[in-house]
Parts: structure tokens; sequence; C-alpha cells
């Protein structure tokens, strides 16, 4: 950034999902067409762009302190600019203006390709906002910019048309719509010949990809992006379980470098918290996709996601879920405490009626349980050599390198001549409920 004035330089800050975190990759190749110049930190930047999830409330409590800092440095700096994008602005709209003094201005998940217009409007003068959802938007023709060589995100289906009774999602993503096949095709063919050695294909219900031009599913897509990328690890979040369909558990098995490993958000282990969710599904029909995925991919790992809550919740129903994931056995999960959303279904029509302890207390439960079936799956590979994607040193030490199996777990292990962008077998030697240690060794025995 030599010789770049400041007021024509940016620092993006990301928070929520995956597809946040690619869309910030867009929305930087966005401002660099412009001639702006991405800063090394925030301090050194003339434009701040917060990227925001709305999912939970303390995803926004985090975003509210940034916020109050960036109004701080705005009394120090005159001309510095403050946008908002993301599903906060796309959910609280024009409040967040009279909210958070810091703002100049606001784009959704649909307006990216509006924020440098919005920058040059707002040093003109004014406060603005660009919130319009565009179900036809799906940034063909930008290519993101990414932070590493190794790991690439491709968004391929944008939006919900999924109404979870508790989910903000389908306000600020809004329709399903899904990236043209070709377009798709020939992102994954540069992102090879560039040498990515991942490719993670990103939707809300990724599952639910349909390319209109071909009628090609998901498990289309699937199969032909692992085969125009053989050496890549392919990867795919999230899926819905009740759009999980045997020709994509097939689709897995049959391509050895689609990686084994399914994410597949339950929220409850009780049919009846289920109901009232509007998952669309019960978990007898769960645990019949987790068979059918078990006895046509039986290394598969699992991982879920779960609320722990949500209104109505009786001590049976949380039970239930600890239950579920007993019999399951996920071998990892994002656990949430409910957290009511206003707007959404639920925060509408259910009372909010589990004490905030009681929720905390269930999450801690289910927390501990998990722990400690993730800590007995990893141990059971002690002894075992896997195939470890490196990705980056340690956070510990630079001696150390961090990476991960197929499955997803997370391995660190001795460095000695490896790199990140390595691929490598690991003989593992340690465990703990959220890692795995090593050495490296020369070739599968
Ligand atoms: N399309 C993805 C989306 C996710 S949001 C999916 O269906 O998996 C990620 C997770 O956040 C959800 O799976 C759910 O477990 C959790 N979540 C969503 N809304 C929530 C709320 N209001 N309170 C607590 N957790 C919530
Ligand atoms: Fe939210 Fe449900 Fe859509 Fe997932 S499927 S984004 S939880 S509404
Ligand atoms: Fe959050 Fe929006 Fe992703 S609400 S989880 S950033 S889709």
């Amino acid at each position: 950034m030599m010789g770049a004035e400041k007021g024509s330089t940016f620092f993006i800050h990301t928070f929520g999902c995956q597809m946040n975190q690619a869309d910030s990759g867009i929305i930087t190749a966005l401002f660099q067409a412009e001639g702006y110049v991405q800063a090394e930190k925030e301090l050194d930047a003339g434009i701040v762009l917060l990227n925001t999830c709305a999912v939970r409330e303390n995803a926004v409590d985090r975003v509210e302190h940034f916020l109050q800092r960036l109004q701080g440095r705005k009394k120090r700096e005159k001309g510095l600019i403050v946008g908002v994008a993301g599903c906060i602005p796309q959910y609280k709209r024009e409040e967040m203006f009279s909210l958070y003094p810091a703002i100049d201005f606001l784009a959704g998940p649909d307006t990216y390709r509006t924020i440098p217009l919005l920058v040059e409007q707002v040093r003109r003068g004014g406060k603005l906002a660009s919130l319009e959802l565009n179900s036809k938007e799906t940034y063909e023709g930008v290519e993101p910019v990414r932070d590493g060589v190794t790991s690439a995100f491709v968004p391929v289906m944008r939006g919900c048309n999924n109404r979870c009774a508790y989910c903000v999602v389908p306000f600020t993503r809004g329709r399903e719509r899904s990236q043209p096949f070709s377009s798709v095709m020939l992102e994954v063919q540069k992102l090879v010949a560039s040498g990515y050695r991942e490719i993670t294909l990103l939707g809300q219900n990724v599952n639910s990809y349909w390319d209109v031009e071909h009628g090609y599913d998901f498990s289309a897509l699937l199969d032909a992006v692992s085969r125009e990328a053989p050496k890549a690890r392919i990867r795919f979040t999230t899926s819905h379980p009740k759009d999980i369909s045997e020709s994509l558990v097939r689709a897995i098995a049959s391509r050895p470098n689609i990686c084994n490993a399914l994410h597949l958000p339950v929220q409850s282990g009780s049919s009846r918290m289920l109901g009232r969710m509007h998952r669309g599904h019960t978990i007898e029909e769960y645990m019949e996709k987790i068979a059918l995925i078990r006895s046509i991919i039986p290394d598969v790992t699992l991982s879920t996601d779960i609320i722990a809550g949500f209104c109505g919740e009786q001590e049976e129903d949380h039970q239930a879920s600890l239950a579920l994931l007993s019999n399951v056995r996920f071998d990892s999960a994002y656990m949430f405490f409910y957290s009511t959303r206003p707007g959404t279904l639920a925060a509408e029509t259910l009372e909010d009626d589990v004490p905030e302890a009681v929720k905390k207390r269930r999450l801690q439960e289910i927390i501990d349980l998990q722990n400690q079936i993730s800590s007995s799956l990893f141990h059971e590979a002690i002894g075992t050599v896997v195939e470890v994607l490196a990705e980056s040193e340690s956070r510990r030490s630079t001696e150390r390198l961090m990476g991960r199996t197929a499955g997803n777990r997370t391995v660190v292990f001795d460095r000695e001549h490896h790199q990140p962008g390595d691929l490598l077998h690991v003989r593992i030697t340690g465990a703990t409920s959220a890692t795995l240690t090593g050495q490296s060794v020369p070739q599968v025995p």
C-alpha cells in the first residue's frame, strides 16, 4: 500500500459464517476494481467496513463494541468512513443510523456492488443505505480476493427458502438463488490453476443448489467439481437434513477427493421441538438419514448444530437432545442457547419461556457431553496414521503446523520440512476433545 492516500484505503472486519468470509473477499475485489487499496491493519485505513452477522444477539453485541470504538476514532480522525455490511443492516435497516452514530453507510448481502459508490456519495456528505434484496444477485463475474493459497470458499447458492421459526437468515439473505453451473466450473478451473488444495462449496442450504440452465442438482455439481479438481479436497456446507438425498450420499462415497464429512444441523433431539422450530422433519427421519449416510459411507464424520432452550423446551426435550448426541456420537458440534430474534416466527408467535439460567445450564450439559464424546472419538485415533492438509503455523509455535484430516479434525504436528499447503501423513500420538497431535511419517504403512 505504498503511496496510497489514506482516503483510498480500506479494511474489513468479518464476523459470522463462512459465507460472510467469502463475501468479504467479494467486497475486497469490488473495492480493488475501483482503485481502492486494502490496508494491512484497521488503523491504516480511511474506510472501515464491518461485515456482520445477526444470527444471535451476542453476534450483534460484538459489532456494537466495534462501533463504539470506531465512534471514538472518528472524533479524532476527520474523514474516516465507517460502513456496516451484511446481515445486521439487512435485519435492522435504517434504525442502525440512530442507534450507532459512527455509521456512514449500510449495505446488505445483495448490494455489495454499490459499496464503492456509497463511499463516494458519503464523501460528498450524508448517510446512505442500500438495502434492497435481489434474488438474482449471485455476484457472478466477481472473482473474490482470497486470504491464503491453500483453501478456497466458493459460494454456489445464496439465500434460504426455509422458515425455521428461530432464524433471521431468510430475512437477511432473501430467497434462494444458485450460481450458474458454468460459472462455478470456471471458478474451480481458476482455483486448480492457482494450485488450491481444498475447495469448499458454500450455501445457506447448499444441497438445494439448482442450475436452471442444465437442470443440475447439488449432487451433479459436487461430482463435476470433484472431477474438475481431482487433486483438491472438496467440501461443502451447510446441508439441511430434509434435503439430503441418496444420490448426494452416493456422490460423496464414489469420488475419492470429496471429503467423507457431513455437517448436518439437527437443532434438537425432540420431534416436538423440531415441529415447533419448523424444521420439516422428525427425529426419526433424521436418524434414518444418518443410518443411510453411515451405510453408504462407513467412515463418515458427522457434525451438527444444536440449540438449547428453544421456546417451550421441557426437561424431557432437553434429555432427548442429550440422548441424540449419545446415540449419534457426532465428531463435533456447534452448540448455542436460544436467542430470540425480533421479527421471526418464534418471536412473533411463541413465548421465550425457558429462563436464561435454565438455557445456560442445559447448554452446559450439552457441551460437557459433546466434549466427552469428541474426546473419546479423538482418543480412538491415537496410533493411527491420517492424511493431513497443512494449513498454517500452529497458534503456539512456528515449529509446529496446524492442518485438518479429511474428516475435518484439527491436527497439530512438528513442522520438520513441511509447509502450509502440503498434503502429508501424520501418526497420531495425542488427543484432546478438539485437537489431535502427532508426527509426520513418510508414507501410509
Ligand atoms: N443454513 C444454516 C444456517 C445457519 S445459522 C443451517 O441451516 O445450518 C447457524 C446455526 O445457528 C443454526 O444451525 C442454529 O443452530 C443456530 N441459530 C440460528 N438462529 C438461532 C437463534 N435464534 N438462537 C440460537 N441459535 C441459532
Ligand atoms: Fe436458518 Fe433454517 Fe434457513 Fe438454516 S435452514 S438458514 S436455520 S431458516
Ligand atoms: Fe450470520 Fe448472516 Fe451468516 S446472520 S450466520 S452472517 S448468513
